[in-house]
């Protein structure tokens, strides 16, 4: 679909955007990694952060305290212990066409400024899960998954029960982390649902979702009986260089003992990539393993040291992904769904097809004007064709997630088909559905009143990054929503079920289908346990639209208490100081800012949170300090020519050490750097008395890369 070009947009609507994309961004990270329950495809997914990227490029200030270009994945699950990752484990940018990987090259050679010799490794991505495992003095000590890239969960058995890891390295440093992707292919994987369905036990969607659900088990025995192989690409942690170069480093792991991919090939610029690329493609189909591009990395080790990192990424490496699998099918009927922000969204109801080895027979339809062939602002899409039920439709994903309805073809369509009429009132409780100007998505206006809200807002509520409350999932937020007896309306109610089922008599939850006395003393017990919540799991729980996690943990900093949250809120409407106030938080803007309010001054809603807060024992949150370098959170400037290195690089790495590089001098500088040709910045820096380094002075300050 294609949406406003991101040159046209004015700032106000960037900067909603911006708030929109966080929220779907974060959303998406949660369902994809946390819950092994992806929501949107990865060309999606992808799209949406591009679209973010390219917004915050035209409106750098607008970029927000909880952008998704500085993160990665989502945070841990609970059960696990936590690891926290010595080196960070990082994401790759992403290219989609070969313009993207002139243009990496192109980048590579302005950034280091650098117009020799430059080889690239090009292997393929393999689409599992990302592996980190700790060797000292060649033995297997600690395995981890990615987690949000700082801290990991710890998945040692687990990892131990994997033919393809070792449990002990020949001739390896001291320390050595290898990084790597666990899998599972696709005959294993076959015969793995077969066996499962006729246990009845859980049927995996795809290969990537069977694989992290059997390496993220609390019991080795289960992923010991799981087939499991797992490729290493790459390292962490070491006390001794592997090799000078990428293809010597991998050389180095599979004399180890590691399964490295076959199909890595050294390439010498643009042109020997692409080849690359059309020749992993060309064999993708006979592989018996998921992949889902091919990645680039940079041979020379000295020179990725020097490219270093953004916030989530490599700059010496990227990920160029295959276009989306396609097929064709008919479109049997549209269901609309209500979502927790009372989002109308409509679904597919298709023909089965198998799309990418993958039988599909829904996909979403995104919204109203999709499906009537326009975007939001009213320009054509597919040509400004229309989708009836009856048509033919192409459908197609792109990796494991939900599938989406791309194209139709006219041809196959009956002279009689109508034009689909979306609703205009929610169909799960009457109320008008609305849409805001703006906004491409319809919703239900019954908030609370609406079942399908209140419901999906209790899942929200319990799920993992929120109450997360064990043996409360969305399966029984449902059962004791509908229940006449528990009624579970609100998030209040399932902190009262004990003292209401006591009250009950004979209709008590021990006696209904699937709860004995152990559980529901067991359910009753993790219920208890979290009256005591922390504030910014609080907020989030809330499921206030435009609120997502990580601006949960922005206000829950800013404001420490529920008491000092709740009353800026509430005092806050639009043009007094406690609105300027909560604008002026760094991460908040005015579409949150107008959600919160709202959200607040709603009768039915405040009822709600008022009922709950009075259950509850909110634990404050205290504000850690980023990071231990030496120059963190002081303030650089850099002035006159670097030598060793361009102005970019050094002002990533010392925003990379937790510094903030300024381009002036001013009493808030406590750093300059001044190179030859340095100017009057050297005297600003003398008069206001701030230290002055020169480039060596600053390297050996900093350390190496
Ligand atoms: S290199 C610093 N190589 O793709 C980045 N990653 O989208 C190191 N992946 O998190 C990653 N195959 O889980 C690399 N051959 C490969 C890969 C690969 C799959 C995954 C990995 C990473 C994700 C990024």
């Amino acid at each position: 679909m294609k949406a406003t070009a991101v040159e046209l947009l004015s700032e106000d609507a960037a900067r909603e955007e911006l708030a929109r994309l966080a929220e779907a961004i974060a959303e998406a990270n949660i369902a994809y990694h946390t819950q092994d329950a992806p929501k949107l495809s990865d060309a999606d997914f992808d799209a949406l952060k591009q679209r973010n990227a390219l917004i915050e490029a035209r409106f750098p200030h607008l970029k927000r305290a909880d952008s998704p270009s500085d993160q990665v994945g989502a945070a841990v699950a609970d059960g696990f212990g936590k690891v926290t990752h010595r080196v960070r484990m990082l994401s790759l940018e992403n290219a989609f066409y070969p313009e993207d990987v002139t243009d990496f090259v192109d980048r590579i050679r302005k950034y280091l400024n650098y117009s020799g010799d430059l080889r690239f490794t090009a292997e393929p991505k393999i689409d599992g899960l990302s592996l980190s495992l700790r060797y000292e003095f060649g033995q297997l000590v600690q395995a981890a998954t990615r987690g949000d890239g700082e801290t990991g969960e710890n998945v040692t058995e687990n990892a131990r029960t994997i033919a393809d890891i070792p449990q002990h390295l020949r001739q390896a440093p001291e320390v050595l982390e290898v990084r790597g992707e666990v899998y599972m292919s696709h005959a294993d994987f076959a015969a793995l649902n077969t066996r499962q369905a006729s246990r009845g036990g859980k049927t995996f969607a795809n290969p990537r979702n069977a694989a992290a659900g059997s390496l993220r088990q609390l019991d080795a025995r289960i992923t010991a009986a799981r087939p499991l192989r797992f490729f290493a690409y790459s390292w962490g942690d070491l006390s001794a260089p592997l090799a000078e170069t990428q293809l010597g480093a991998i050389g180095r792991l599979a004399e180890m003992g590691f399964q490295t991919n076959p199909l890595t090939a050294l390439c010498d610029g643009p042109a020997s990539l692409i080849a690359q690329y059309r020749k992993i493609e060309s064999l993708r189909p006979s592989l018996g393993y998921d992949i889902d591009g091919v990645v680039y990395k940079v041979n020379d080790l000295a020179l990725q040291a020097r490219l270093g990192f953004r916030s989530t990424t490599p700059r010496w490496a990227i990920a160029h992904k295959f276009p989306a699998e396609l097929a064709w099918t008919d479109l049997l009927g549209i269901d609309i769904q209500v979502g927790r922000t009372g989002a109308l969204s409509p679904v597919a109801r298709l023909a089965p097809v198998t799309v990418g080895g993958v039988v599909v027979s829904n996909a979403t339809l995104h919204n109203e004007d999709y499906i009537a062939g326009r975007d939001s602002k009213g320009a054509e899409i597919r040509g400004g064709k229309d989708i009836r039920i009856g048509d033919r439709v192409q459908v197609y994903r792109a990796g494991d997630v939900i599938p989406k309805v791309a194209d139709v073809d006219i041809s196959f369509r009956k002279s009689d088909a109508q034009a689909y009429e979306f609703p205009t009132v929610c169909p799960e409780c009457g109320s008008p559905a609305m849409r805001e100007e703006g906004d491409s998505v319809r919703r239900c206006t019954g908030g609370l009143i609406c079942p399908a809200q209140a419901v999906e807002r209790l899942k929200h509520f319990v799920s993992r990054n929120a109450f997360d409350i064990e043996g409360l999932g969305a399966k029984q937020v449902e059962m004791f929503f509908h229940d006449p007896d528990l009624a579970v309306k609100t998030p209040a109610d399932i902190f009262t079920i004990a003292s209401r089922d006591a009250a009950n008599g004979l209709k008590r939850l021990k006696n209904r289908d699937g709860f004995g006395e152990t559980s529901v003393a067991k359910l009753f017990a993790a219920i208890e346990a979290k009256r005591n919540i922390p504030l910014d799991r609080l907020i989030f729980a809330l499921g206030i639209r435009h609120v997502g996690e990580v601006a949960a943990q922005v206000l829950a900093r800013h404001f420490s208490t529920w008491a000092a949250f709740e009353a800026a809120v509430t005092q806050a409407e639009e043009g007094n100081a406690a609105w300027d106030s909560l604008l002026a938080i760094d991460g908040v803007g005015k579409t949150m800012a107008s959600s919160l309010v709202a959200a607040f001054a709603n009768e039915q809603e405040r009822a709600a949170i008022d009922a709950l807060v009075a259950q509850l024992q909110v634990q404050p949150v205290v504000w850690k300090a980023a990071t231990d370098s030496p120059v963190a959170g002081k303030t650089v400037v850099f002035t006159g020519t670097l030598e060793k290195m361009t102005r970019a690089e050094a002002k990533a790495r010392a925003e990379a050490l937790g510094a903030k590089v300024s381009g002036s001098v001013s009493a808030k500088t406590d750093l300059l750097v001044a190179g030859p040709g340095a100017g009057s910045k050297i005297k600003d820096a003398a008069r206001l008395g701030i230290e002055v380094l020169d480039e060596e002075g600053w390297l050996a300050l900093i350390g190496p890369a």
